[in-house]
């Protein structure tokens, strides 16, 4: 693996960061700390304290190690106070600035920090994207990015506004950031191979954890430490988990979806009210059809990957050399901070949320057993998708106490 040169991605001066404010002052975009010269310090802060936020963040400090930018890690915001000030101790935060409960993220966006890292469960994404936007925040954000059409488009709409501000927004689907994966989608672009005709895409495993709700606790407690049983919280892990592979089709074809036909059940799950598995044929349009197949059962045959079927090309390019300091997850952190540096924030806001919507897309298709089209995802406002909202909502779970969905349950196709 290469290290970055001061030439590459890495190692941007001083004058780099004068020459890129002098640009963004000139755009009228020169309040985005990053770009300004003299303010080397990143102040980062962190919403949702669990497994993946604790590694994103040591996966932003990685990277601002690895670009020479000294970093401060600010404050903190979970659910749960112990989870907040546990993190927030190992980094050096008081304790006044770890912040819990339902407004943790609003009194974390109140602080003096450039970046904020979110990776609560992904029913929470959209209102604090939203809210990390409109209080002027850079954003690493996690994947998926919503578990239903209007969350997706809420994504996208405050990914426009990111835009308009100059701040930069990367996703957490790494696979962007990874060195084989960028010089594939390179030989795409560059018409090496040809056109894509079709193609499978799997994330096929075992299952993942649960949780029981514990005597007295509330159904909104019980519902965060067990996000990835419930549809409501997770998306089902077509959206949790699949939306890596989803990811990769809509970025190498190149648009998203037309429609998705698919089946699937629930057979072995303990909590919640996920299915098991899911099965679909996504038309991309173009004569373009992909297999999308995801289970999560022990003791079954799996593999996570994407095979595409292309069309075949004669034109050879010369491949450039793709920077991937520490793999996809520490790499994306620097092509985020790099990019807000050199005048030109990086903006996934769109493709995590059309991913994420494939993913909602496949989810309904399954769930109901009906054809699927996008239009009434993201434009057919009278079609009963476009609003479908899954409750209890992220603002329910602000206003006060919810109720949890029926438990050890799940969706079933057709009519009776
Ligand atoms: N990119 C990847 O490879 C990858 C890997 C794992 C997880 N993830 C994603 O990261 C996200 C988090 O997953 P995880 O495994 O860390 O889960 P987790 O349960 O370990 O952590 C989630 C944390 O968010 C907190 N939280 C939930 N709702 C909150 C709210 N409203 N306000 C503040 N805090 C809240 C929880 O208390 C918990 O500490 C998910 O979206 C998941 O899909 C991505």
């Amino acid at each position: 693996m290469k290290k970055n040169s001061s030439k590459d991605i890495g190692g941007f001066s001083r004058r780099d960061f004068i020459k890129a404010s002098a640009v963004l002052a000139a755009a009228g975009l020169g309040t985005n700390r990053i770009y300004a010269a003299g303010s080397d310090k990143i102040r980062v802060g962190l919403i949702g304290c669990g497994g993946r936020g604790s590694g994103a963040l040591e996966n932003h400090l990685a990277a601002c190690k690895q670009i020479g930018r000294d970093v401060e890690v600010v404050a903190t915001a979970d659910w749960f106070k112990g989870r907040a000030e546990g993190t927030g101790k190992k980094h050096g935060v008081p304790a006044e600035r770890c912040f819990a409960g339902a407004d943790a993220y609003k009194k974390l966006l109140a602080t003096d920090i450039d970046i904020v890292l979110i990776a609560t469960s992904p029913n929470f994404r959209p209102v604090h994207f939203e809210a990390a936007v409109k209080a002027g925040k850079n954003v690493f954000m996690e994947k998926p990015v919503a578990v239903d059409p209007p969350g997706a488009r809420r994504i996208i709409a405050a990914g426009e506004l990111a835009k308009e501000k100059g701040l930069g927004v990367v996703a957490g689907t790494q696979r962007r950031h990874q060195n084989g994966y960028r010089r594939q989608a390179f030989e795409i672009e560059n018409g090496a191979k040809g056109r894509i005709t079709g193609g499978r895409v799997s994330w096929c495993g075992g299952a993942l954890w649960y949780q029981r709700q514990n005597q007295g606790e509330s159904d909104a407690d019980y519902m965060i430490r067990n996000w990835v049983s419930f549809t409501e919280m997770s998306g089902d892990h077509i959206v949790e988990q699949h939306v890596h592979n989803l990811d990769v089709a809509n970025w190498f074809i190149g648009r998203p979806p037309v429609s998705a036909l698919g089946f699937g059940g629930r057979a072995r799950r303990k909590t919640g009210n996920q299915f098991d598995f899911h099965s679909i044929d996504y038309d991309w349009g173009d004569g373009v059809h992909i297999h999308s197949m995801c289970r999560q059962i022990n003791g079954t045959d799996g593999g996570v990957w994407e095979n595409f079927v292309y069309s075949g090309s004669d034109k050879k390019v010369d491949v450039p050399d793709v920077p991937e300091f520490g793999g996809p997850y520490v790499q994306e952190h620097i092509d985020l901070i790099n990019s807000i540096s050199a005048g030109k924030p990086l903006n996934e806001a769109r493709n995590v949320a059309q991913s994420t919507m494939t993913a909602i897309m496949g989810r309904i298709a399954t769930y109901t057993g009906v054809t699927i089209k996008w239009d009434d995802l993201v434009k057919n406002e009278g079609s009963k998708w476009y609003n479908l909202t899954l409750k209890p909502t992220a603002e329910d779970f602000e206003k006060g106490p919810v109720t949890a969905p029926e438990d050890e349950t799940c969706a079933i196709p057709g009519k009776d």
